[in-house]
């Protein structure tokens, strides 16, 4: 029977790609640091291996006889050469035969991107490949701003009149199971959007009317940086940030795909779909 290793095990694609792996015929383990803390995020019948890209201890147990790995560069984890390689090397020792690998929108135009140069990596190794490229994620809102927007109603970012074209985590990981599952999706790269970009003005009217409470759009830079600051993250996480959002603010996340619909035989979720579904996030 097909084994498939799903990384990221515990975040926010990881977790939608285990629990859609669950109705098909396939044997699933989910590679994690903590297995008893990701008891509490995972259902009861996952099974669990424990996996560290920077323990090669852990290697040899998590690939053992894995025919398919889908491979989540985990955020903190920059020095590709030698946080995710050593990992990939023993991939390829054992014998994986394909990766599906959550790369990030662009990642073939920016080779400095880890996202690129992992893509490379792993087609140097010479193991069958399929590459998820996605755009800003919805969850964002539910995860890194749920704060600001649930106790203050502010949806404080630095993407100025910028709109982008945001994709539900559910579907990246609903293509991720349908290219890990089907044949022929090899040797592809899939660029996944939403189907409409929005500007975050835009995006807070949505939350006004479906919270039913007022929230607001503060697109200052300095506001950003200083809330970042009080919440203790990190100043290199908290720049990055601000290059992601300036991107967007020049008009470089609006573009929209036609890939998410043609693999998912159907219109991508929309952000307003999600505010409904996750509303009691910010309430
Ligand atoms: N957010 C966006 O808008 C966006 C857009 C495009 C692409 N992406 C890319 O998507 C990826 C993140 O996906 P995500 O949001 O689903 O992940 P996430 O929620 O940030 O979770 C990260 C996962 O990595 C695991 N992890 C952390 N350090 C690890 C290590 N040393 N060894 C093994 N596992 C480790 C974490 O497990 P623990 O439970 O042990 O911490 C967790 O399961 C990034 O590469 C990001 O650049 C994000």
């Amino acid at each position: 029977m097909l084994k498939i290793l799903v990384t990221g095990a515990t975040g926010n694609v990881g977790q939608e790609v285990l629990s859609l792996l669950q109705s098909h015929d396939c044997n699933v383990c989910a590679a994690v640091r903590n297995p008893n803390s990701a008891k509490h995020l995972l259902a009861s019948n996952i099974q669990t291996v424990p996996f560290d890209f920077t323990n090669p201890d852990t290697f040899d147990h998590a690939f053992f006889e894995v025919n398919k790995l889908f491979l989540v560069r985990p955020p903190a984890l920059a020095n590709i050469r030698l946080q995710i390689v050593p990992a990939l090397n023993a991939a390829k020792l054992a014998g994986v035969e394909h990766i599906v690998f959550l790369s990030i929108l662009g990642a073939e135009r920016n080779r400095f991107l880890p996202h690129s140069q992992i893509e490379r990596y792993i087609n140097q190794l010479g193991i069958k490949a399929t590459f998820l490229r996605p755009s800003f994620f919805m969850q964002n809102l539910n995860t890194i701003h749920r704060e600001d927007i649930k106790v203050r109603g502010e949806l404080l970012l630095p993407a100025g009149n910028g709109k982008t074209s945001f994709i539900d985590v559910r579907d990246i990981a609903a293509v991720a199971v349908r290219t890990l599952i089907e044949d022929g999706h090899e040797g592809r790269a899939y660029s996944l959007t939403g189907a409409e970009a929005l500007t975050y003005y835009e995006v807070a009217d949505i939350f006004t009317s479906v919270l039913g409470k007022r929230v607001r759009y503060n697109p200052s830079v300095i506001n950003f940086v200083r809330q970042m600051r009080s919440k203790k993250l990190p100043i290199d996480f908290i720049l990055i940030m601000v290059a992601i959002y300036t991107s967007a603010r020049l008009g470089f996340s609006g573009n929209i795909t036609p890939d998410t619909e043609q693999l998912l035989n159907r219109s991508p979720l929309t952000i307003q779909q999600y505010i409904e579904d996750y509303r009691q996030f910010w309430l």
